[in-house]
């Protein structure tokens, strides 16, 4: 037997007890007489004594492990001396009789603490070692009791979970895909799904009513903090409902999830519109945490001689309350922060609503104090408040002001990870125009579909006045789902794809198998996906998915500690037609 009890599970009541435990050498301290060894587990540590006095040969094997060493050993729970209040295990200890080492260990390449020596790329190279780390593990139990809850939720609303297939044909959801030779059909390839989509779609046209996927996805994009190239979503999909069923739906299960693993009541979601995300926070996922919405000056500011002002497209501030003692240094800061070119803003103009109720500004020359206080006005901004102010294109500006609200924001300390605000974002535009080929390119997926009251505008090719049936829930800025009543109708998605530039024939290729089935009865129908590893990484308060994701790639996509992607020999090459010039 290798255990009669896990290293976490031993208490006072259990003193006197003869008990077997196994699992790794977590820090050894020798005391001359007697020897310490704390000994882990997935559960806890257990703190082993080994006696000099006692069994000399036994104190003398225990001093030679390692860290690390894999061991078995048999002994009686003790009361413990020098009790651990911070331990649950630490009010015993086991006095040992027989030591077994199970397997032993090279020195590992950095500590198993929660603070570790190791940089993230030693620890992605050993990441089992990594995994042990108290941290991360709990990280990966977290994601287990967010999979488990999802389940019980769905499955109570009888959602069924269907397994679709990994070897498909691409779906256009955006990104690269990945590509798989096929042996058997040389020069042809199989795509990994960037989501099951179009599978979800047919199980409705098979009539499955309900159905779920805690799904891998995999897509061929740049990668960031909240993106990985193989990826999770809770994916889902309704038929006979209408967006309002969805939503309810799956509001349930973020409510479920926050009352079940974090134990909070969350609030019913509020609803916004696209348009009103973009006119009060310059993005379609904003941080409501917060207030700080953006007050637009165009018929405030234009007009008074400031040339900047007077030049621009759109003229639009925050105000950032209780920051009016912000340093020329402070501010100064600020202005370089917008001026990098990833934010691109040309300048930064601000006032300063002083306790005496005076206003100062960067743009004194142009504006009176009259004037000012208009400004101050519309932004409802009171004694210590500060006011920053961009200008410039519309879209441009926009963007950036988001960025200096989500920077304040965080200045002010009021972005903390534990506070959460989640809000559905809905009417996103159906079809966005891209400058660059102008084509026009499905701002969801091609099979969204357009709001009922919109589909004259479609008709009359005045596309960018579309919206579509599709919304998105943001928690604390962060996209975690999204999704839409999709076209269920033939002739309406062999116009949609049309729209997008597809030739009738390309579609017929490409999409022809899900076209077919709409002319067998395909009921009305909608769903939506959650990324499941963001969902865990904001439950756990951390910035990157990767810390939930038990073997994740690095943010060159590679797998260090595999060594993927790798070159396959030319054997293989040969038997997949396919030859290779790099
Ligand atoms: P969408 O493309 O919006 O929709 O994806 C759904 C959610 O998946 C997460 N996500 C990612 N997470 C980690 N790494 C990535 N590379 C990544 N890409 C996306 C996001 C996103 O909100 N088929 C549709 C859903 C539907 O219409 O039902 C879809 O995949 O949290």
């Amino acid at each position: 037997m290798h255990r009669t009890h896990t290293c976490g599970e031993l208490r006072a009541t259990d003193i006197n007890k003869t008990v077997t435990l196994s699992g790794w050498l977590q820090t050894s301290r020798d005391l001359g007489g007697m020897t310490f060894i704390d000994l882990r587990d997935r559960y806890g540590i257990t703190q082993l004594v080994f006696n000099m006095e006692t069994d000399a040969a036994l104190c003398e094997k225990a001093r030679k492990l390692g860290r690390e060493f894999v061991l078995k050993i048999e002994g009686t729970v003790a009361e413990r001396y020098n009790k651990n209040a911070q331990m649950p295990t630490g009010d015993v200890e086991i006095i040992v009789n027989s030591l077994t080492v199970l397997n032993e260990s090279k020195t590992p390449p950095f500590t198993i603490e929660d603070n570790t020596d190791g940089g993230d790329d030693l620890r992605m190279r050993y990441r089992y070692l990594d995994l042990r780390r108290n941290v991360v593990r709990e990280s990966l139990m977290l994601r287990h009791k967010m999979a488990k809850v999802s389940r019980a939720y769905l499955d109570s609303l009888d959602f069924i979970e269907v397994e679709t297939p990994v070897l498909i044909k691409s779906t256009p959801e955006g990104a690269r895909d990945f590509v798989v030779p096929s042996r058997m059909n040389p020069g042809q390839f199989y795509a990994l799904p960037q989501s099951p989509q179009t599978f979800k779609q047919l199980l409705m046209v098979a009539g499955f009513d309900r159905y779920y996927q805690i799904v891998k996805c995999f897509r061929d994009e740049d990668l960031r903090a909240d993106r990985q190239p193989e990826f999770t979503q809770i994916d889902c999909e309704m038929s006979f409902i209408e967006q309002e069923d969805i939503l309810n739906a799956f509001e349930g299960l973020v409510r479920s999830l926050f009352k079940e693993v974090l134990g909070i009541d969350m609030p019913s979601v509020p609803h916004m519109d696209y348009a009103d995300a973009m006119k009060w926070y310059g993005s379609d996922k904003p941080d409501t945490r917060f207030d700080m919405k953006f007050v637009e000056l165009n018929d405030i500011v234009k007009g008074q001689g400031f040339p900047v002002f007077d030049n621009a497209e759109f003229v639009v501030g925050i105000c950032a309350k209780g920051a009016a003692e912000y340093t020329r240094k402070q501010l100064d800061e600020l202005t370089d922060y917008v001026k990098r070119p990833q934010i691109g803003a040309t300048g930064l103009v601000y006032a300063r609503v002083n306790a005496d109720g005076t206003i100062k500004s960067s743009v004194d020359k142009f504006y009176n104090e009259e004037q000012l206080k208009r400004w101050a006005d519309a932004f409802g901004a009171e004694a210590g408040d500060l006011i920053l102010v961009l200008a410039g294109g519309t879209d441009k500006t926009r963007k950036a002001l988001n960025e200096l609200r989500l920077e304040m924001g965080n200045r002010l300390g009021l972005r903390p990870k534990d506070k959460f605000s989640a809000l559905w974002v809905v009417d996103f535009p159906l079809l966005e125009s891209n400058d660059e080929d102008g084509r026009w390119y499905a701002m969801h997926h091609p099979f969204t579909s357009p709001k009922l009251e919109d589909v004259a505008h479609l008709d009359a090719g005045d596309y960018g006045k579309v919206r579509a049936n599709a919304y998105d829930l943001v928690i604390n800025g962060v996209e975690i789902g999204g999704g839409s009543i999709r076209i269920h109708d033939r002739e309406l998605q062999a116009k949609m794809f049309g729209i997008l530039g597809f030739t009738p024939e390309e579609a017929q290729a490409q999409f022809g198998f899900l076209m077919n089935a709409f002319e067998y009865g395909a009921p009305p129908h909608g769903g939506l996906a959650f990324g499941f590893d963001r969902l865990c990484s904001l439950f756990g308060g951390a910035d990157h998915i990767r810390d939930y994701i038990a073997f994740p790639k690095n943010n060159s996509g590679r797998d260090v500690m595999i060594d993927a992607p790798s070159a396959i020999d030319d054997k293989q090459l040969k038997e997949l037609a396919i030859s290779v010039t790099v």
